[in-house]
């Protein structure tokens, strides 16, 4: 049975990049038993302005902790602090994007949540998602499920806790077009744009999917297509989800399995980054169907 290891080998990349996917992808066994003890909300509030939740705190200090002492990463950027972090003791010049746990406001009901993670060959964290060296998420459900991809294509493993392994779940995995579709934000703040592709899809005979948490719902994308959405509203006309830590890591991963991302005009992988905890509106999911969305927007 192929492991990750090998398969990141396979793949060509180097030593230091397996190194470092295996290291943070090891953390998920010690990050789900910390949910146990750590069920409820801080007082403290992220850089998003969000009430944190003992786990938002627990996984960020931890992994930033792991990622410290590894020698392998120059800089990272955290969904849960405000300035980004730099290595000087890193061997390498990998940059690291992460969202330590998404979906956190689903912890105290049990449902999926999991960790998300970009990495930059050099040149900073504020580079377009079309730079990225790799991008993984972890999710905790059932399995605890990594899926990766290195730029060929993408895979899903499952951590094997018998012998301490990932092993390979799906390969060569490809997005299909499906009939369902997520969206966050209040009806009552949607835009034009917005209303017009929720009606084409209840007109169309999508049907709904939304758990409240992005990494789960994106997943569910690989096996039934559809799209996820979160959008520009009245009140918050560039979105809720982060450029960096959410949009940029996921819309790798949905692009190489034949997906898209877009934020209604442009595709998000071309867009650079001006600062950290940027937002966008989003669209993510089977290819036409962004295409779909995109000539809703550009005739509105
Ligand atoms: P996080 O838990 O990292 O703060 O992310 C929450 C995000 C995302 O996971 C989810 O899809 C979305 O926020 C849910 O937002 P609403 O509760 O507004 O629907
Ligand atoms: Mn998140
Ligand atoms: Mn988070």
């Amino acid at each position: 049975m192929l492991i990750l290891r090998r398969y990141l080998e396979s793949c060509g990349c180097e030593p230091d990049l397996v190194e470092l996917i295996r290291l943070i992808a090891r953390q998920m066994e010690t990050i789900r038993k910390a949910f146990l003890e750590n069920q409820t909300f801080e007082r403290t509030l992220n850089p998003s302005g969000e009430l944190q939740t003992q786990m938002d705190t627990w996984a960020d200090e931890h992994l930033i902790k792991v990622v410290g002492n590894s020698g392998l990463v120059r800089e990272l950027a955290s969904e849960e602090q405000p300035d980004i972090i730099r290595f000087d003791n890193s061997r390498t010049d990998y940059c690291m994007v992460m969202d330590p746990l998404d979906g956190s406001s689903l912890i105290s009901t049990n449902l999926a949540v999991g960790t998300i993670v970009g990495i930059y060959e050099g040149g900073g964290v504020l580079q377009p998602g079309s730079k990225l060296r790799a991008a993984f998420y972890t999710l905790f459900g059932p399995l605890t499920v990594l899926v990766v991809s290195v730029g060929k294509g993408v895979q899903s493993f499952a951590w094997d806790q018998e012998n301490e392994h990932y092993l390979l779940l799906r390969t060569g995995i490809s997005i299909p077009e499906g009939k369902q579709y997520g969206t966050g934000g209040l009806r009552m703040e949607w835009l034009p744009e917005h209303v017009r592709v929720i009606d084409y899809f209840d007109q169309s005979g999508f049907k709904v999917r939304y758990s409240g948490s992005f990494v789960a719902d994106c997943h569910q994308l690989l096996t039934y297509g559809g799209i996820y959405s979160y959008p520009g509203t009245t009140k918050n006309p560039e979105g809720k989800l982060r450029l960096l830590f959410e949009a940029i890591p996921l819309g790798f991963i949905i692009t190489q399995a034949g997906g898209r991302i877009t934020d209604g005009k442009r595709n998000i992988l071309e867009i650079v980054p001006e600062k950290q905890h940027q937002t966008t509106p989003l669209y993510i999911g089977s290819k036409g169907i962004i295409e779909k969305i995109e000539e809703i927007y550009s005739s509105s």
